[in-house]
């Protein structure tokens, strides 16, 4: 490979800046070229790019969100989408790509792959940390964080009014983001899609707490979990228990924002450089990912098809806690 084209797609999520920052220094330092591509594969469909070089990425690794951009592309799930952006890459001589995404955006690569023979290395870059070959992807941390500040506050007014606080966290396959912050935040239930849980099961944990004296609780509830959604659990349990002073909180978008933390800016470095030295020495097809704190690569099927499993020990440690 001489010329390296990266680019950002899928949901943006803090840490990406710093994963391209470190794919662009190391083409320098191995002596190739970086071209970035903006908006995700848009940027290949329409030729939107641009030359990248040391200094150009200067002062962005502590910026969230993507300086290059990102979309989910509906051209690009197109045979004609996908043949415009290879006329593209040779016209700029752009001989593989780095992906920064979640499994959509790998799914697209890896079918461009198949039709174009581009080599191409993955980077998983989603706060939802819901992609198997890593022990954490790019975003997840700074997200966890973003989370429990905000439940820390909630918690302030929970504990002064007395009151129930039903909180929704991102996720919408996963339940990481849930029972992690719902762990950290000392939740009193937390609702993932991952386990099957119900209204009946939640109310006799709210009940339990207030017999043993608690005032107030929270409730983290993934956006994916499977009951109907927070506000229709926080409804049921209040036609349950009308006595009961709820609330119901959507966290939203500003868990996918905000400067990255100091663990998803590390791991950032890493796999970025590691995708470049991947391509250098001819792998393609792959996502590099870090597991028991090693630098891996999963082929990118694998990391499309199969989950990371929720962790039962952790699902105790919650159940211990919320006595
Ligand atoms: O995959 C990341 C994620 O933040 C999910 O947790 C959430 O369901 C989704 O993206 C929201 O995506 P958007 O608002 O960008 O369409």
């Amino acid at each position: 490979v001489k010329r390296i084209g990266v680019l950002t797609s899928g949901g943006d999520a803090p840490g990406m800046n710093a994963a391209l920052r470190a794919v662009v220094r190391a083409c320098k330092y191995y002596d190739l070229q970086s071209v970035g591509i903006r908006q995700g594969y848009e940027g290949l469909i329409n030729s939107d790019m641009i030359e990248l070089g040391p200094r150009s990425v200067k002062n962005i690794i502590n910026q969230g969100g993507t300086v290059l951009k990102t979309a989910r592309s509906a051209e690009f799930r197109t045979p004609e989408g996908r043949l415009k952006a290879y006329k593209h890459l040779k016209d700029n001589n752009i001989d593989a790509l780095v992906v920064i995404g979640g499994d959509g955006s790998f799914t697209g690569a890896n079918i461009f792959h198949k039709e174009f023979g581009v080599p191409f290395i993955g980077i998983p870059g989603t706060i939802d940390n819901d992609i198997f070959g890593t022990d954490f992807t790019i975003g997840y941390d700074t997200a966890l964080n973003t989370v429990i500040e905000a439940v820390d506050k909630l918690r302030d007014t929970a504990t002064s009014h007395d009151r129930v606080f039903f909180v929704e966290v991102m996720g919408r396959d996963a339940g990481f983001i849930a029972l992690n912050t719902g762990i950290a935040s000392g939740a009193q239930d937390i609702l993932i899609p991952e386990q099957r849980d119900s209204v009946q099961e939640l109310c006799e944990s709210l009940e339990r707490s207030e017999k043993s004296g608690k005032k107030s609780s929270i409730v983290i509830v993934a956006e994916g979990e499977k009951l109907g959604g927070v506000y229709e659990l926080a409804k049921q349990v209040q036609q349950k228990h009308p006595e009961y002073d709820i609330r119901v909180t959507v966290l939203g978008h500003i868990q996918r924002g905000g400067s990255p933390t100091c663990h998803d800016r590390v791991l950032a470095s890493r796999l970025g450089i590691a995708a470049v030295e991947g391509l250098i020495e001819g792998k393609t097809n792959l996502m590099a990912g870090i597991r028991s704190n090693k630098v891996v690569f999963t082929p990118i099927d694998e990391a499309i098809k199969k989950h990371n499993e929720i962790d039962t020990e952790l699902i105790k440690v919650a159940n211990i806690l919320a006595i």
